[in-house]
């Protein structure tokens, strides 16, 4: 890996490691309180720490998933391409397994099977060097569409401004930038003044933890809300906008986001607050058609009954359902912000056209 590309790497939250068969995550169920970096040398402690949300948001994920196919690569020290496909092929499907809904991550490991499968029969050093380029360009153009997205998003907004915001879509969700959150920091660069509301986003707390932290640390005015306030906000007046992210976004625009992001569009929807979706259209999977056809990742109920209490608040068996995203259905969304452009309804018809955009 060329020194410039290290260094590139080395600045993000989710890095291969200096002897290029680790993958360096921060570990984001620590954050606030603690920065730890983790180093995943395994393939169960990447599976592990993908399921257990140590890394998490989809681009992320996707990222994540690469530098570890290339670092399991290296592991491998193996000179026969059949045996080297066919292993490549099992980590890849049991990463894949990790998590059912952000399409992200079997795209990004689709990425690196297609390098291995377009070079049959090849000398393995050179499709290892292939890999090392792929794993790097996931995450560069990630922070170019991250970037692109934050633009548009920013076109949407005025000086003064007020957003709220469900779960996590900012740095840590993705490269730089982020995506829902990218506009904010944006703007905060050019001088703006724009403020946050940010949905606490219950239960694993990724708005609490993650997004009030990225925006206070960045100097942006957030104000943290429980889930349960943002009806009251939004009556108040104090909304101009909700911006959030997505795991995958069917082709008619349905739009999978962590649980409670439909509550959030459908409380816009009723106080006249434009709902904005952004992400970039690697999270788009036009084979889904609707928003039925997203799997939607069940969760331990633990989650529910005590992870965040320092003693139960529920019984031990009392019965949980934890269902991680839910889908919004594209009537409630105002539009798509992608990095090739805003997409409206029909969303038919506009998505469909963003792929036709180099
Ligand atoms: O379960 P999580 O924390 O991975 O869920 C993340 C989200 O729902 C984010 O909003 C989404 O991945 C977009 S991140 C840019």
């Amino acid at each position: 890996m060329s020194e410039e590309r290290k260094q590139a790497s080395y600045a993000e939250n989710v890095r291969l490691g200096e002897d290029e068969k680790s993958v360096v995550i921060i570990d984001q169920t620590q954050l606030p309180n603690r920065t730890v970096y983790l180093t995943l040398r395994t393939a169960q402690e990447m599976y592990d720490a993908i399921k257990l949300l140590q890394v998490r948001g989809a681009p992320a994920i996707g990222i994540c998933a690469g530098y570890c196919m290339y670092a399991l690569s290296k592991q491998m020290e193996l000179t026969d391409y059949d045996t080297f496909a066919a292993e490549f092929h099992r980590l890849a499907e049991y990463l894949n397994s990790s998590r059912p809904t952000a399409v992200n991550l079997s795209w990004a490991l689709k990425r690196m099977e297609k390098v291995v499968t377009d070079h049959a029969g090849e000398q393995l050093e050179a499709i290892l060097e292939l890999l090392d380029r792929e794993c790097h360009a996931i995450q560069e153009e990630d922070v170019a569409m991250c970037r692109a997205i934050s633009e548009y998003g920013l076109s949407l907004l005025k000086d003064g401004d007020t957003v709220l915001t469900h779960c996590n879509a900012g740095p840590l969700a993705t490269s730089r930038y982020g995506t829902a959150i990218g506009p904010l920091l944006l703007g905060k660069e050019r001088g703006m003044e724009l403020h946050a509301f940010a949905d606490e986003t219950r239960p694993l707390l990724q708005g609490a933890r993650l997004t009030s932290y990225e925006l206070h640390k960045a100097g942006i005015d957030v104000t943290l809300i429980c889930d349960n306030m943002a009806s009251l906000v939004m009556k108040n007046g104090w909304i101009n906008a909700c911006l959030v992210g997505c795991d995958r976004v069917a082709a008619n625009g349905d739009a999978a986001n962590k649980i409670g992001t439909s509550g959030v569009a459908i409380l816009a929807k009723h106080y006249g607050i434009p709902f904005y979706v952004l992400g970039p259209t690697s999270t788009i999977d036009l084979n889904c058609k609707t928003g039925d056809d997203i799997e939607i990742e069940l969760r331990d109920p633990d989650e529910i009954r005590s992870k965040f209490y320092a003693e139960p608040q529920a019984l031990s068996d009392v019965k949980c359902y934890n269902p991680a995203f839910d889908v919004t259905d594209h009537s409630l969304i105002t539009a798509i912000i992608t990095e090739k452009g805003i997409c409206r309804a029909p969303y038919t018809e506009s998505i469909p056209a963003l792929f036709k955009i180099h």
